[in-house]
């Protein structure tokens, strides 16, 4: 196969939604279709499971999975898929931000009965902002939930989405019969045994015919003909342009569980969803089908073996071939590197690979060359955009609780932030270390790794801070600015980088402080966009 056939036949994704959504559900049933794995159940421990908090060995063994999981490779229909996790739980909603930088298209899953959550609300704002092609799954047709057409308002209005039924429902909950698919002109009847059900397609190009009577009953026969009436009158045409251009969102309807709906999605799914697709970097944009390799780092996980402190980087190759052996420069360090075992990932397993082709995610063994946001090339000097640190929700000082070992805490702190577990920040004023992370649980993950992995140990002061916002005065030199940093001295800091941070105590501080100091600009996420 060519290389331009390669990258065309390779699908980047994620699958996003709040928590108990069935995201974990339906990852399984697009890997069984895939036969990648034999039976339902292999990704289900995957999930951070509520309550879990004060369970240590809960975490450690789901950081185990987790890197399992990373990435869930398969073929279907001679299509590469690559499926990137994003954690559910919001504790750990910036690791999924990041990771939301290495898809090409994501699957929003929306459970029937609960419609738009806060977390799906979260996600795919991110989703929206970088124009990221989206379909949407509404998932447990086979309980009662929303009446269809109101759910899809409640999606348009809450997500701000452009919606388009690709699929569409017969009944729900006790009197759910099966969908109609729009998008193949066809009828799945719902049987509730799963293997059958795929069989069970009966095409259906004249929604008129009266065979649909007979199949479905009258009465669900008519309403389904004025339901269809209604979405052709009330929805956009699906337009794939619009699709890949983030300005419009085909829907589909079905329940994962039951593995019903899940084959139509797949199969629209790649046949529409795009294949590997440009990325800006600092310098300019950069085709996947140039020669020459690049690609950036969106996610690192540490060994889990704590005595060994390697840890393995995530790349997406965005160009070229990534070879085995092969000398790249790494853009931050200004220095050559060679991997002799870069890891590809499938369901159940990871492997050694020679090459990779964009779209691909490879693991490659770091010793502590790799921060996230890290950019490979094969010596362009460019660094991708759109990795940003958001700012943290909960702010605490970390404390050397053991006085023997400051060397060891300060590496563990060093190396847990390239990892992107939390964000540290150091106060101007005393040089006093600041942990800022998205939810409550990573500080316990902290200081249990800490101990474990490096020998050390921490405790935690709480610090006063609402948010951080990243700092750039137009001028840097003028009195207002001068100003700026004598009243708010006890609260600036900077971040890993050296960019100067003010850690504002509430909204009201962030905006008194946008009006005295109009000239000060404040920036929410690291990148100052
Ligand atoms: P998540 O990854 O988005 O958090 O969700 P997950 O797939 O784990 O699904 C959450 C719960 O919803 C699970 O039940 C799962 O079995 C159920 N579920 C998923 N899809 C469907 C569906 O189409 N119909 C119905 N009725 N239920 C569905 P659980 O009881 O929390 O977990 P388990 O005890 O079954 O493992």
């Amino acid at each position: 196969m060519s290389f331009t056939e390669e990258i065309k036949r390779r699908r980047t994704f994620g699958i996003i939604s709040h928590p108990d959504a069935g995201k974990t559900t339906l990852t399984e049933k697009l890997l069984l279709f895939g036969g990648a794995i034999q039976e339902a159940g292999a990704v289900k421990n995957n999930k951070i499971k509520k309550g879990a908090t004060s369970d240590f060995m809960e975490i450690e063994r789901q950081r185990g999975i987790s890197v399992a999981t990373s990435v869930l490779a398969f073929n279907y229909k001679n299509k590469k898929i690559n499926i990137l996790d994003t954690p559910g739980h919001k504790d750990f909603a910036e690791d999924t931000f990041r990771t939301l930088t290495a898809v090409d298209s994501v699957i929003v899953v929306i459970d029937v009965a609960k419609g738009v959550e806060e977390q799906t609300e979260k996600l795919v704002e991110v989703c929206r902002m970088r124009n990221i092609p989206m379909i949407v799954f509404i998932n447990k047709l086979d309980r009662e939930g929303k009446d269809a057409f109101d759910l899809m308002d409640e999606v348009e209005k809450k997500l701000k989405l452009r919606v388009t039924p690709l699929s569409f429902p017969i009944g729900m909950g006790y009197d759910f019969q099966g969908i109609y698919n729009l998008w193949e002109k066809n009828i799945n009847l719902f049987s509730g045994d799963s293997r059958k059900n795929i069989e069970d397609t009966i095409a259906f190009s004249d929604i008129n015919n009266p065979e649909l009577d007979k199949i479905v009953g009258e009465k669900a026969a008519i309403k389904l003909r004025e339901e269809l009436e209604l979405i052709e009158e009330v929805y956009p045409p699906f337009s794939r342009e619009e699709y890949l251009e983030g300005d419009l969102q085909p829907v589909f309807f079905g329940s994962a569980l039951n593995n019903f709906g899940v084959r139509e999605l797949l199969d629209c799914f790649i046949e529409i969803a795009p294949s590997p697709r440009p990325k800006h970097s600092d310098t300019r944009l950069v085709e996947p089908t140039e020669q020459k390799m690049s690609g950036f780092v969106f996610k690192i996980h540490a060994n889990m073996d704590p005595k060994h402190r390697d840890r393995l980087a995530f790349i997406k190759i965005v160009s070229g071939t990534f070879e085995r052996n092969k000398p790249y420069a790494h853009v931050r360090l200004n220095k050559n590197l060679k991997f002799s075992s870069p890891n590809a990932f499938f369901a159940e397993k990871k492997e050694i690979v020679d090459i990779s082709y964009p779209g691909d995610i490879v693991g490659l063994h770091d010793t502590g060359n790799f921060k996230i946001g890290d950019t490979l090339t094969e010596g362009e000097e460019m660094n991708f955009k759109g990795i940003p640190s958001f700012s943290p929700e909960h702010f605490r000082y970390i404390n050397n609780a053991d006085p023997m070992k400051a060397k060891q805490l300060e590496k563990g702190i060093d190396q847990l932030m390239d990892e992107g577990v939390a964000q540290l920040f150091t106060l101007e004023m005393n040089n006093r270390k600041i942990i800022g992370t998205v939810g409550a649980l990573q500080y316990e993950v902290i200081q249990y790794r800490l101990e474990h992995e490096y020998g050390a140990k921490c405790s935690y002061e709480n610090f006063p801070a609402h948010k951080a916002c990243w700092i750039k005065p137009l001028d840097p030199k003028s009195e207002e600015f001068a100003e700026f940093r004598r009243i708010k001295q006890k609260f600036l800091a900077h971040d890993k980088y050296g960019q100067l941070v003010f850690l504002a105590d509430s909204e009201f501080t962030i905006q008194m402080t946008q009006s005295k100091f109009p000239n000060v600009k404040m920036f929410f996420t690291s990148e100052m966009e």
